[in-house]
């Protein structure tokens, strides 16, 4: 663990919002937590979604061949297989723990497609912005296998996968990301806390997605599923699972302060730059897909 004084200014629970039922891609099912009413945006994230179903009929059509530009999705999984392919030549395989870091920059083309027909998909998409000076960047695929996520121990009764960040001595192995981030998945046993650093001016929120945890001290502060807290600023981070065990993420991530112009998979600063986008979209200028027969439906 980083050295935090123990008079360090814990971030507290500033708000908690709960995510709404909604439906993406060809019509996944899945709960919206950033970027819907109850929080447009978290700067520098633009959406959360999770999605969570053991129903084939919920999740089968996926997210067939779509654009973005002009921010990063991340993808975590943790259990089912996604299949995705882009216009970049990228192929690959997510499986349970493994996360995808794509950076679309510029402009990409992909495809995310479950590859099972039966059984739990249950995962994460997190949308990051890019900086104004980054967003024509080169596209750029991370793909991480479970294996490469280091687990470190937080004492006996909680761990934490570190997959993009440093605690303590242990770095994720997403790099070079413009924002900074921090991206834990973090496992507490009934009875366990922990602090954890977390960059100071950072923007932060926990999603809890299994049991309870609290935020600080104070009981009214407990977290339960679905619950995203919204982090006050502050150097640490302190929560427990005083009443039952808990699985949470912790997401934090240097603000831009930079205007917003979004319309769908586009994200830039100005609303001349979206109509850009679509331009280029339209005119085959994010280059051709080339994944159709591994995911065309069948015919
Ligand atoms: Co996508």
């Amino acid at each position: 663990m980083n050295t935090v004084p123990t008079n360090s200014h814990a971030r507290e629970l500033a708000h908690v919002v709960r995510g709404r039922p909604t439906a993406d891609g060809a019509g996944v099912k899945l709960t919206r937590i950033i970027g819907q009413p109850a929080l447009e945006m978290l700067d520098p994230f633009l959406l959360l979604d999770e999605f969570r179903s053991d129903t084939a009929a919920d999740y089968l059509a996926g997210f067939p061949e779509h654009p973005h530009r002009g921010f990063e999705t991340v993808t975590y999984l943790l259990a089912g297989r996604m299949r995705h392919g882009d216009n970049q030549g990228n192929r690959g395989l997510l499986s349970a723990g493994s996360v995808q870091w794509m950076t679309a920059g510029r402009g990409i083309v992909h495809s995310e497609m479950p590859e099972q027909e039966n059984g739990l998909l249950w995962g994460f998409q997190l949308w990051v912005n890019l900086p104004a000076a980054d967003k024509m960047t080169a596209p750029r695929y991370q793909d991480i296998a479970p294996e490469r996520i280091p687990e470190i121990e937080l004492g006996a009764d909680a761990r934490a996968r570190v997959i993009a960040g440093t605690l303590g001595d242990v770095t994720g192995p997403v790099q070079g990301i413009a924002t900074e981030p921090v991206y834990l998945d973090v496992r507490l046993d009934i009875g366990a806390t922990v602090a954890l650093p977390l960059p100071p001016a950072h923007n932060a929120f926990v999603y809890v997605y299994q049991g309870k945890a609290r935020i600080g001290a104070t009981p009214a502060h407990e977290l339960v599923r679905g619950d995203l807290g919204v982090l006050g600023l502050g150097e640490r981070l302190a929560v427990s699972a005083p009443t039952a065990a808990a699985r949470l993420l912790v997401v934090a991530g240097k603000p831009l302060n930079e205007p917003v112009a979004k319309y769908g998979p586009f994200v830039m600063n100005t609303p001349a730059e979206i109509t850009q986008a679509i331009e280029d979209y339209r005119a085959g200028r994010f280059g051709e897909f080339a994944a159709r027969g591994e995911n065309a439906p069948a015919r």
